[in-house]
């Protein structure tokens, strides 16, 4: 369950406290629920997923994510809650030096899965993305199609309590888009919650379902 209770959020700039970007939010997604979020650009959705991501914290109102309170949680406790949701940035942040398949393992070997469990997990997500062939491969041999799909699998390899996705489909074609978010609500029908961020109004009108929407911080629709 994500609840969110008046929650606003400033980016510090400097000595100033900046504008505030997301603006007096209220809402719930249920647990095994799917929600697009839409708005135009500049209206918050990746500052949204960023909080939800616990990557930023409120700077008012309350938080809840999978029933932990993130104002009153440590450091250590929000580590560990932050293991449970699966990111895939719009940028994909994958670490260089590392081939495809070790980005892939990451989040698996930090949860201490023994090596021929995280080779099986990690060997069967690329080929479903169609990246068999890239397994050692380094992010900068990659097309960015190919860099999105790698962040994709590191997201879901872990089978995610929550599953954020900011822009997925940006940089592929309609039918890797396609082919995306049918994984994306098979997780879903599996019983992780599924945000996506999208820009992509034919993958939307394609696979109806609730929106949340932003405008200038706002939320406009709750789903
Ligand atoms: N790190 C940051 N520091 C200051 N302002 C930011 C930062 N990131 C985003 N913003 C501002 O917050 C607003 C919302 O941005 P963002 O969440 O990226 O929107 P969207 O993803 O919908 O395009 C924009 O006005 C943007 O300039
Ligand atoms: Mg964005």
């Amino acid at each position: 369950m994500i609840r969110l209770e008046a929650v606003g959020l400033h980016y510090v700039q400097g000595a100033s406290s900046g504008h505030e970007v997301l603006r007096d939010l209220t809402m719930v997604v249920p647990e095994g629920g799917f929600r697009w979020l839409l708005g135009p650009s500049g209206a918050g959705k990746s500052s949204l997923l960023r909080l939800l991501h616990i990557a930023v914290l409120p700077t008012s109102g309350r938080l809840s994510l999978l029933e932990v309170d993130v104002g009153g949680a440590s450091r250590h406790n929000l580590a560990l809650l932050r293991r449970r949701i699966g990111m895939v940035f719009q940028d994909f942040r994958l670490l260089p030096h590392l081939t495809a398949f070790d980005n892939v393992a990451l989040p698996l070997r930090l949860a201490g899965q023994p090596e021929a469990q995280v080779r099986a997990h990690v060997t069967e997500m690329l080929h479903w993305v169609q990246l068999g062939r890239k397994l050692d491969a380094r992010p900068a041999q990659l097309s960015g199609g190919e860099q999105q799909r790698v962040a994709v699998a590191r997201a879901v390899v872990g089978r995610p309590h929550i599953l954020l996705a900011d822009e997925p489909t940006g940089n592929l074609d309609e039918i890797q888009a396609e082919r995306l978010i049918q994984l994306f609500k098979e997780m879903n029908r599996l019983g992780t919650t599924v945000i996506v961020a999208t820009h992509n109004d034919a993958l939307v009108a394609r696979h109806p379902g609730p929106a949340l929407r932003l405008d200038q911080g706002r939320l406009v629709d709750h789903g």
